[in-house]
């Protein structure tokens, strides 16, 4: 079963409660917020007050993506406010195991964000200690790029990887996702999918989203 993960980067700000409740009645799994700072990326979006409010409203699970240099400021917050999933950037932390194992013990879920040139052997040391790997298939900032067609030999590297460690946890693909690619995304053994402009860029939302599942074989 794949997990389609609205990111509501590209959503209506000013109309959030809607959004969420519109792409939940259409068939959301997760939502995916992308928290941006301007500094790891040069893009700014919302913190922790606005996700406290989401997580009052959201009745599926919340996957946080921290694009931020002190992504460990959040993990406590997050955890309070009933986020499920957290995902960093490596080369935002000093001890990259430390924080997966902080982010598991306040009982939520672990990945690591890497970006379109960081190599994915980054993460296969600690492989067994992450819930999920979050493949960025765009550079990190904003919505609506190009998909990275990259990505591929990345997931497969990593699925290789897995098999031989017996290492069971999630890949998740974020930018650039449509009807187009999931299909071969899926093959290759992604299971969480993040897509916001897809999704957001239509008026019916639920369609957008059976369009992908559909294209799924
Ligand atoms: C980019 C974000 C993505 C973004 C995806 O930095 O991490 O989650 O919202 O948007 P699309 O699906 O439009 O590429
Ligand atoms: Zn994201």
């Amino acid at each position: 079963m794949v997990k389609i993960a609205p990111s509501i980067l590209s959503a209506d700000f000013m109309r959030l409660e809607e959004e969420i409740r519109a792409i939940e009645k259409a068939g959301a799994d997760i939502i995916h917020l992308d928290v941006m700072d301007g500094h790891f990326v040069p893009n700014l979006t919302f913190g922790l007050p606005i996700i406290r409010r989401i997580a009052k409203t959201a009745t599926r699970p919340l996957d946080a993506h921290l694009m931020v240099t002190n992504p460990q400021d959040y993990f406590q917050p997050l955890a309070d406010a009933g986020v499920t999933y957290v995902s960093f950037h490596p080369e935002t932390v000093f001890h990259v195991h430390r924080e997966v194992r902080r982010i598991r013990e306040l009982g939520m879920k672990a990945g690591v964000a890497l970006n379109p040139a960081k190599p994915v052997q980054d993460v296969f040391p600690i492989l067994s200690e992450l819930d999920f790997v979050l493949l960025m298939s765009v550079n990190p900032g904003f919505g609506g790029q190009t998909f990275l067609p990259l990505v591929f030999e990345k997931i497969k590297m990593l699925k290789n990887e897995m098999t031989r460690k017996g290492a069971d946890l999630e890949i998740e693909i974020d930018g650039g996702v449509t009807h187009t690619n999931i299909g071969d995304l899926a093959k290759a053994g992604v299971s969480m999918f993040v897509a916001g402009s897809y999704i957001f860029q239509s008026d019916h939302y639920e369609k957008q989203i059976e369009r992908l599942r559909c294209s799924v074989n």
